[in-house]
C-alpha cells in the first residue's frame, strides 16, 4: 500500500512515497532557508510563494524517486495544521486535485501526529502507551499515545517552544539562522560555564523556555558573555536538563513503555544522548532527516489513518491552530 504524503506546513516543501507505513520509496524536500535566512526568520508571505513554486518539482521528483504512478497509490495524505495558513494552503490544495483527477482516497493530517509517526518508520513494534516528546519549532508537548490516533497531552509549553528558544538564542548569540543548528554547532567548542535558570515548573508537566532565553539576552547586554561557544553550551544544556529530567519523570509516572523523541528539536545530538542516558525504558528517536519536517512522516501516518478508515471528503479545509488529541 503506497501512499503519497505532502508536507508544506511552515518552510520546507516536501514529498515522499511510503509503502506500508513503514518503507520509505522516496523523501524529497525543498529547503527554503537560505531565503528566509536573510531576514532572520521565516516570513510567512514569502514562504507560501516559494511552496508555489516548489511544489511541483518536488512531486515529480517524489514520484520518480518511487519509481511510481499515479495508479501504484493508494491514497494521498497531506498536512492540515498546525502551520502557517498560506503555506498548508498550498499542500492541502495540490493533494485535493491530485486526488480528484486520479479518484484516489484522501486524509488531512495533524502536522504533530506526523512527527510521531516518525517514530514507525524507524521501529514497527512501538508498545503502548508511549510517551511522546514533541520538540519543533512551534512545540514542546508531552504526549501519551495509548494507541494508533489516540492521544493525551499532559504537558505543553507556556510560552517559547524549544525550538523558538534555540532560535531566538542564536539570534541573541549572532550565530545565524535557523538557530538550533548553529547553537549545537557552537556549542561543540564551548563548555557550560554560565548560570542560567531552570524552569521546572513543579507540579506541572509544562516547559516554559522564555525565562532562560531573557537570563541570555541579560548576560550579553551586560557584557558578561566573553565566549559564544560558552553561551551556546550553557544554552544547549539548560534547556535539554529541562526536556530529559521532565519527560523522564512523566514517563514513569505514566508507566509508560517508551519514550519517542521527535521534532526538529530531537536532531539535537545533547538531547538525544541525554536522554538515552537517563531514561530506564527504550527511547526511540527518528534518524535527524526525519526528526524535522519531511513529508516521510506525513504519510506514514496517512496509512494508520487509512487503515482506520479515516479518509476525508474533499471538502475538508487547513487549520492553522489545529490541536493533538
Ligand atoms: O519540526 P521542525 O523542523 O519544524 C516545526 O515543525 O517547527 O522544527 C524546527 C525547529 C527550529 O526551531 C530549529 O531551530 C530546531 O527545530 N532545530 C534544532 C536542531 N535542528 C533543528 N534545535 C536544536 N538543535 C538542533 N540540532
Ligand atoms: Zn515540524
Amino acid at each position: 500500500m503506497k501512499i503519497l504524503g505532502i508536507e508544506t506546513s511552515c518552510d520546507e516543501t516536501a514529498a515522499a512515497v511510503v509503502e506500508d507505513g513503514v518503507k520509505i520509496l522516496s523523501n524529497q524536500i525543498a529547503s527554503q532557508v537560505e531565503i528566509h535566512a536573510r531576514y532572520g526568520g521565516i516570513v510567512p508571505e514569502v514562504a507560501s510563494r516559494q511552496h508555489i513554486l516548489a511544489i511541483i518539482p518536488i512531486l515529480k521528483q517524489a514520484m520518480a524517486e518511487a519509481k511510481a504512478t499515479w495508479r501504484d497509490l493508494a491514497g494521498i495524505a497531506v498536512t492540515v495544521g498546525p502551520g502557517l495558513a498560506g503555506s498548508l494552503l498550498v499542500g492541502v490544495n495540490v493533494a485535493k486535485a491530485i486526488a480528484l483527477a486520479h479518484g484516489l482516497p484522501i486524509t488531512g493530517v495533524n502536522h504533530l501526529e506526523g512527527h510521531i509517526y516518525a517514530g514507525w518508520l524507524v521501529d514497527r513494534s512501538i508498545d503502548f502507551p508511549s510517551l511522546c516528546l514533541i520538540v519543533s519549532g512551534g512545540h514542546s508537548d508531552l504526549v501519551l499515545m495509548r494507541g494508533h490516533g489516540d492521544y493525551v497531552v499532559l504537558g505543553r509549553t507556556r510560552d517559547d517552544a524549544s525550538g523558538e528558544a534555540f532560535d531566538k538564542a542564536a539570534r541573541i548569540l549572532g550565530l545565524g539562522y535557523p538557530g538550533g543548528p548553529a547553537v549545537e554547532q557552537a556549542a561543540k567548542h564551548g563548555i557550560a560555564s554560565l548560570k542560567l535558570p531552570r524552569a521546572w515548573l513543579r507540579g506541572t508537566n509544562d516547559f516554559s523556555f522564555s525565562g532562560v532565553k531573557t537570563a541570555l539576552l541579560r548576560l550579553v547586554e551586560a557584557g558578561k558573555v566573553a565566549s559564544k561557544a560558552d553561551a551556546a553550551a550553557s544554552f544547549q544544556a539548560a534547556v535539554v536538563d529541562v526536556l530529559v529530567i521532565k519527560a523522564v519523570a512523566v514517563a514513569k509516572e505514566y508507566r509508560a513503555k517508551q519514550i519517542l523523541l521527535v521534532g526538529g528539536v530531537a536532531s539535537n545530538m545533547l538531547l538525544r544522548q541525554r536522554l538515552a542516558e537517563s531514561s530506564p525504558i527504550p527511547v526511540l528517536v527518528p534518524e535527524p532527516v526525519l526528526c524535522t519536517d519531511n513529508a516521510a512522516m506525513i504519510a506514514a501516518c496517512g496509512y494508520y489513518r487509512f487503515q482506520t478508515g479515516r479518509a476525508d471528503s474533499l471538502d475538508f479545509d487547513v487549520v492553522p491552530g489545529l490541536k493533538l488529541g
